[in-house]
């Protein structure tokens, strides 16, 4: 029988994120929504990651409202989000009544399939997530954060694979956000999963390093069921392979695909105006096209090599970046291997400045990094060096190993009864629980048109 291959697409979502800082407004998707709905794709991923933050941010858009819009137009295809775990799509942990209002209202506005992950890989952060998602009758979509470590074993892959099949997912996605999964690894890593789930597994990476056609290419041929690709308009580079170009590839190799390539091409040909007006208003920057092949050699995330330069720079030692390159996997493995993905490349990238800037390891240490080494954010992968425990909390005794969130109140009601004045709307009063500074005005924008003119002009207009 034929090998069925089904494609994700992400242009509206990781896509646009990876390159143009997901500024794509809904206006700018509306005109070829029915044709994305018609084209064949297993999903499209359209919400979650920072299209919420943005859309409030820098889009004076409702996120809500946006999902309801391509809903609307998007009638038969699955619509995905992507979701952080515990964090939703912020940074810290939510008490569990607002991770299950946030998911059923995610639900009830039109998304069938929520993909979430943890940071840490660290199950319990994901326990609440699973659990209302089906409770709302969505599709969980369970996620390994793909890494590479002494630990970070392809048993310790289907370890965790076996355990989210248990908790009550209906799929697997390897997330490989950094784009380090090479086409070798993809293919003994699939087919050990293969060999303990009948769950579909979904496969997703980025073009950063150069490999990730081949890296789809070995995980397709050693049974994914499913690849994430974008749109050719926004492809490549920091986003996803191209759509177009897999589909063509597959099918000439034998493989069942069952999107339409006509319809491919009038979204590309729509949206490559789109990205030229990007482009005159210098929003895209042609280096998300570069090839990064360091990303390769240092398994460190391409934004965090960025990120690290922009430090150093900002501190006049540049040159001291070799050394800190160095310093950074050292840190890491004291902290029991963290995957590099926010916000523990962030904490373990300012770790390593700061080890190297000071010139003494660990004698200045983010509060972050404390908050890791107490378990705030989840139990590490691999156990955290009891020298730099020590060194980092002392004899602080105040470590849990507790499931973060079991130590949080319910909290939803707090958020309704701090946001009565402008939320009208349980949405409301979620998109405040997640970003309170930039809800806050917006939502008293939409109650009160006039909420942010300043009075005497609103005399004048009277
Ligand atoms: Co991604």
């Amino acid at each position: 029988m034929t090998q069925q291959v089904k494609i994700t697409d992400t242009i509206l979502r990781d896509a646009h994120q990876s390159q143009i800082a997901t500024r794509m407004t809904t206006e700018q998707m509306l005109p070829v929504l029915e044709t994305l709905d018609h084209a064949g794709f297993e999903s499209l991923e359209v919400w979650g990651g920072a299209t919420f933050d943005s859309c409030l941010r820098y889009l004076n858009e409702d996120p809500w409202e946006r999902l309801r819009t391509i809903r609307k137009h998007v009638k038969n295809t699955k619509l995905q989000m992507l979701l952080r775990g515990q964090n939703l799509l912020g940074y810290k942990h939510y008490s569990d009544d607002v991770v299950d209002a946030f998911i059923q209202k995610s639900i009830e506005n039109g998304i069938d399939v929520i993909r979430c992950f943890d940071a840490l890989n660290d199950l319990r952060n994901l326990k609440q997530s699973v659990d209302s998602i089906n409770k709302y009758g969505g599709h969980a979509q369970m996620t390994i954060c793909y890494t590479i470590s002494d630990i970070h074993t392809d048993e310790y892959y289907v370890e965790l694979v076996k355990e989210m099949e248990k908790m009550g997912a209906h799929s697997i996605c390897v997330k490989d956000m950094a784009g380090i999964l090479t086409p070798a690894r993809a293919s003994t890593l699939i087919k050990a999963l293969k060999e303990v789930t009948k769950l579909p597994i979904h496969v997703h990476t980025h073009a950063t390093s150069g490999i990730a056609e081949m890296t789809y290419l070995k995980a397709v041929e050693a049974g994914a069921d499913v690849i994430d690709t974008a749109n050719s308009s926004f492809a490549g580079g920091t986003s996803q392979p191209s759509t177009e170009a897999m589909v063509i590839v597959l099918r000439e190799l034998g493989y069942q695909v069952d999107v339409s390539l006509e319809d491919c091409q009038e979204v590309s040909e729509y949206f490559k105006g789109v990205k030229e007006s990007f482009i005159e208003s210098g929003v895209f920057n042609p280096k998300v096209l570069e090839t990064d092949p360091n990303t390769l050699i240092y398994q460190v995330p391409g934004g965090m090599i960025s990120n690290l330069l922009s430090q150093l720079k900002d501190a006049k030692q540049l040159d001291k970046f070799e050394q800190v390159l160095a310093e950074v996997p050292k840190v890491r493995e004291e902290m029991g291997y963290p995957p590099l993905v926010t916000p523990l490349s962030q904490m373990v990238g300012t770790q390593a400045v700061m080890n190297v800037l000071s010139g003494e390891r660990y004698k200045l240490i983010p509060n972050e990094i404390k908050d890791y080494v107490k378990g705030y954010y989840g139990k590490s992968p691999g156990p955290i060096s009891e020298e730099v425990r020590q060194k980092v909390i002392g004899n602080d005794t105040d470590v849990i190993t507790v499931r973060p969130a079991d130590l949080l109140k319910p909290s939803l009601e707090q958020f309704e009864i701090e946001s009565k004045a402008f939320a009208t709307s349980m949405e409301d009063v979620l998109s405040y629980a997640l970003f309170p500074q930039i809800a806050t005005p917006f939502l008293k924008k939409k109650k009160d048109p006039f909420y942010d003119i300043p009075e005497q002009n609103v005399t004048i207009i009277i």
